[in-house]
């Protein structure tokens, strides 16, 4: 029997992942989201791109949590984006009672799902969700750092005209302002980029990497980041579904790794068929380690404010 995915938030983020999710033909698709007619009318149009893209999934749209039932992987994509002047954090209240409402759902209808939250401000939402359902942590991730270390392989791949296939890129903390892009850890085909680059110039595609979400939101003036967010979202669910036993930067449940107790924060993981098969922990130096336990502070504050 194929797997069955569900989509909790069939905008912008939602749709594109489940488009991707139906051309490659990984799984059965169910979009799901309040706006009555809206998943329908994009799971119908998804369907109907199937037969040219030589993909023989189903993909449906719904308004009712019973479509969703005994889903493999759930993806949380349900609320608000930002708009220009706001940070993620500003999304926090509003974003939590739809987050909160859908892991209420997801734990009655799909008890043994893995869960992907991507919904902003994604590490604090991916805490409520994993408390809110009360299930394994291994099961409960968020989506956040493959899409910022995509973006800096992007910038990387133009400053130094090589293909941004050929960069790995590591980070590390909150998907929020003080994210740890680590150039150590990031190579072209081996090499650290700290050897073939002058540092004021990896700083300064840092900090563009820091506010890659914010550049796309000023762009863009009536929402955020899709197709990008999508790839990276359907990066996690194919190496969750496939076994592949990828190793992907996620937010994560911290007990004690990196120092770190009791908080969902960006780290290394292997991403398996259980969820997450392993915290993967890398030695930092000292400055790194202070600008970890900065991005730390920064979301251990905005899981405060939600009082789980
Ligand atoms: P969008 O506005 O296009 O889609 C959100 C959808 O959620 C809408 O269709 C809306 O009807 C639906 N929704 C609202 N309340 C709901 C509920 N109670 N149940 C089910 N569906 C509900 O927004 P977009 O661009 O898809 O972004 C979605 C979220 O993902 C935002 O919070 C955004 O900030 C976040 N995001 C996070 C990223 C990350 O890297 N973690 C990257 C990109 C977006
Ligand atoms: C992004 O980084 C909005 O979190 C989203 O584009």
């Amino acid at each position: 029997m194929r797997k069955k995915i569900t989509i909790i938030g069939a905008g912008n983020v939602g749709a594109s992942t489940a488009q991707l999710i139906a051309k490659e033909g990984l799984a059965d698709v169910v979009l799901y989201d309040i706006a009555e007619g809206m998943p329908q009318g994009k799971a119908l149009d998804i369907a109907e791109a199937c037969p040219l893209w030589g993909s023989s999934v189903s993909v449906k749209g719904t308004n009712k949590y019973s479509d969703t039932k005994d889903s493999d992987i759930v993806v949380i994509t349900a609320g608000f984006p930002r708009k220009p002047h706001m940070s993620r954090d500003d999304l926090l209240h509003a974003n939590a009672d739809v987050v909160k409402a859908a892991s209420e759902a997801i734990a009655k209808t799909s008890p043994n799902a893995i869960i992907i939250v991507v919904t902003n401000p994604m590490d604090a939402m991916a805490q409520l969700v994993w408390k809110t359902t009360e299930f394994s942590c291994r099961r409960v991730m968020g989506m956040g750092a493959v899409l910022d270390a995509a973006r800096f392989r992007t910038f990387l791949a133009w400053e130094l005209n090589v293909s941004p296939e050929d960069i790995e890129a590591m980070l590390l903390g909150g998907h929020g302002d003080q994210m740890v892009p680590l150039p150590r850890f990031t190579t072209v085909k081996g090499v650290p980029v700290t050897e073939i680059m002058k540092k004021n110039r990896i700083d300064l595609l840092i900090q563009r990497t820091r506010s890659g979400g914010a550049e796309i939101v000023h762009l863009l003036k009536t929402g955020s980041a899709y197709y990008a967010p999508a790839a990276a979202t359907y990066q996690m669910i194919r190496s969750i579904l496939l076994d592949e036993k990828r190793l992907l930067p996620c937010a994560a449940y911290l007990n004690g790794e990196y120092g770190v107790k009791d908080l969902y924060v960006g780290v290394p993981v292997i991403l398996g068929k259980e969820g997450v098969e392993k915290v993967f922990e890398i030695k930092l130096s000292k400055e790194e380690k202070a600008q970890f336990r900065e991005s730390c502070s920064a979301v251990r504050k905005l899981v405060k404010k939600l009082a789980i």
